[in-house]
This record gives C-alpha cells, structure tokens and sequence, in this order.
C-alpha cells in the first residue's frame, strides 16, 4: 500500500451512501485483516464485518456520547486478552481503515466501553474481547459537517457541536517531537538531518479520539520514545487505541524511507522526568 498517499487522505466519514460494500470488497477486507502485519504476533484476533443492523443495535450505546454513525458496514474486531492487545488492535483497526481507503472506503473509528454490551447487543457469540467498532462505507460527500463534542465540555446529545468543515486540525512535528528531553521541541532542521522529518509529519496526521492528538516523542540518540497522554474524558482503552494507531503510520512511514522498525511496547530505561499525565507506551531503535 502506498501509506504517504493514504494518509494524507484519509479522513474520519461520518455521512455514508446507503449502498452496502461489495461481497468482493468484504471479502478482500477480511483477508487483508486476516493477513496484514501486527504489532504483536501471538494474539488471536477476528474480524467480523456486519451490516447496517449494527446502527440500530448500538444507536446511544457506542459513539461519541452515544451517537452513533448510520454506515451500512462496520468492522468489529475481536481479540484474545493478552498484554498491550489494545495497542494492537489500534494497529491493526487502523491497517483496515488504510486498506479500505484503498479500495476508495470511508471509514470512521467509534468508540464505546464495555465489550459485553456491545456483543450482547450485537448476538456475538465469543471468548473474544470487542477492541474495535469502526463504521464503514462509502462517502456521501453531501455534508461537510462533524460532530465533535467539545473536549471536557458536559453537553447532551442534542448539543454536539457541529463544524461545517471536515478538515480537521493537528499540531505541528516541533510541537510533538522533543529532542533528548521532554520539553525541548525538535525542529524540522534537526529531524531532517537525521532522516526522520516524513515519519513525524505523517505520524502526526494520524487520527485520535476527539482529536486530541495525545502522542508526544522524544528522540534521543537512534531511539525513538513514544508517551500518550491520559486525559480525564478518555479512558485507557482511548489511549491505546491512539497509541497503535500512530505506532502504525510511524512504523509505515520509517519502513519505506529510512528502515525497519520494530516497537518495543515497555519504558527505557532512562528517566525523561515525564509528566505525570503521560505514560510511555513504547519505544524503537532507528
Ligand atoms: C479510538 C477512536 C475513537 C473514535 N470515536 C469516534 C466516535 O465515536 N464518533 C466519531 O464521530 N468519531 C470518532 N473518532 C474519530 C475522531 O474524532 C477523528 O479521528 C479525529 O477527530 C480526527 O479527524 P480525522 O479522522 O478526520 O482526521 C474516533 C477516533 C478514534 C481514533
């Protein structure tokens, strides 16, 4: 796949054509999920993609305070628990939003929190966790609109804010990127000289519950440190889920332009005086 092109247009979909996917379209999603590459190799994960009877099973009980997006498909991953399997499944999400795009699929991640109501509701029948819902379908470019609640704001339903631009923002790669230390923001310059300039731009493109963009690196000597940051309106499910997701379009986007990368999910052994609201989650020898 061709991450540079992928990333850069892929957005959150949050108004869907009716049109259900291809039965050659699911099946080619399924295969690629089966196949695609993991953060972690031995933990068993299943992927089902089920029908628009998702909407009406989950409507207030997934999404966003509940609101949940009317797709005709939605992939809703499954995975044995083992350590960091949420990270995983974040990676892994994210390969199926990638690939979809690649098939000209929109896709949008949903949150929600507790997989027994979510399989109870959906008749899923398994040992299995539910470690991601993601809608999927084909973008009905009529609306330009989001709804995002405000962060840390306690609004009902009714009041989800409503941005009539679908472009949203992120921060910029010194804003992300320290170098050495926490605190000391890395310029372009200094991430261009060591080859790393594309991998941090992409990375920050990736997308994260209610866009908070929680990942903060730290680059020192040929070692890469990744932190995410806690946040009161998200739980460690959220966290994780961000933190795979950016592990991904880092690991991408290093693989094709410098080399290969591999995460190890646990903490140096070096203390970055890191703020108590960050956690590492990892880290990766350029
Ligand atoms: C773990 C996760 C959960 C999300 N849950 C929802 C959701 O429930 N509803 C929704 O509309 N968007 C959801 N999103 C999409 C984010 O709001 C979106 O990625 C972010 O605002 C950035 O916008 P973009 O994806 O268009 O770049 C979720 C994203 C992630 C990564």
């Amino acid at each position: 796949m061709e991450y540079k092109k992928l990333i850069s247009n892929r957005k959150s979909v949050r108004d869907y054509k009716k049109t259900a996917l291809k039965k050659e379209h699911i099946k080619e999603l399924k295969n690629y999920a089966n196949t695609s590459k993991r953060l972690i190799n031995d933990i068993e994960v299943e992927t089902l993609i089920m029908g628009n009877e998702v909407f009406e099973n989950l409507n207030g009980k997934a999404g966003y305070k509940g609101f949940m997006l009317d797709a005709p498909n939605y992939v809703i991953l499954l995975s044995e628990k083992k350590d960091s399997y949420i990270i995983n499944a974040g990676y892994i999400g994210e390969e199926i939003v990638l690939k979809a795009l690649d098939m000209q699929i929109g896709s949008c991640w949903i949150t929600f929190n507790d997989s027994n109501l979510i399989k109870n509701n959906l008749g899923i029948n398994s040992d299995k966790e539910v470690v991601a819902i993601i809608a999927l379908g084909y973008d009905d470019n009529k609306t330009k609109i989001i709804n995002i609640p405000t962060i840390g704001a306690n609004e009902s339903k009714t009041k989800i804010s409503r941005v009539a631009d679908n472009i949203s923002e992120r921060l910029g790669v010194e804003d992300i990127v320290y170098l050495n230390k926490w605190g000391c923001s890395a310029t372009a310059d200094d991430l261009e000289n060591r080859a790393l300039l594309d991998a941090f731009h992409y990375a920050r493109l990736a997308p994260s519950t209610l866009n908070r963009q929680p990942w903060r690196f730290i680059l020192d000597d040929g070692m890469v440190v990744l932190a995410v940051r806690n946040d009161e309106h998200t739980g460690t499910y959220e966290e994780e889920i961000d933190a795979g997701i950016v592990m991904l379009y880092f690991e991408a986007i290093v693989d094709v332009t410098l080399t290969d990368v591999t995460w190890i999910l646990e903490s140096p052994q070096k203390d970055y005086n890191i703020p108590e609201e960050y956690v590492v989650v990892g880290y990766c020898n350029i």
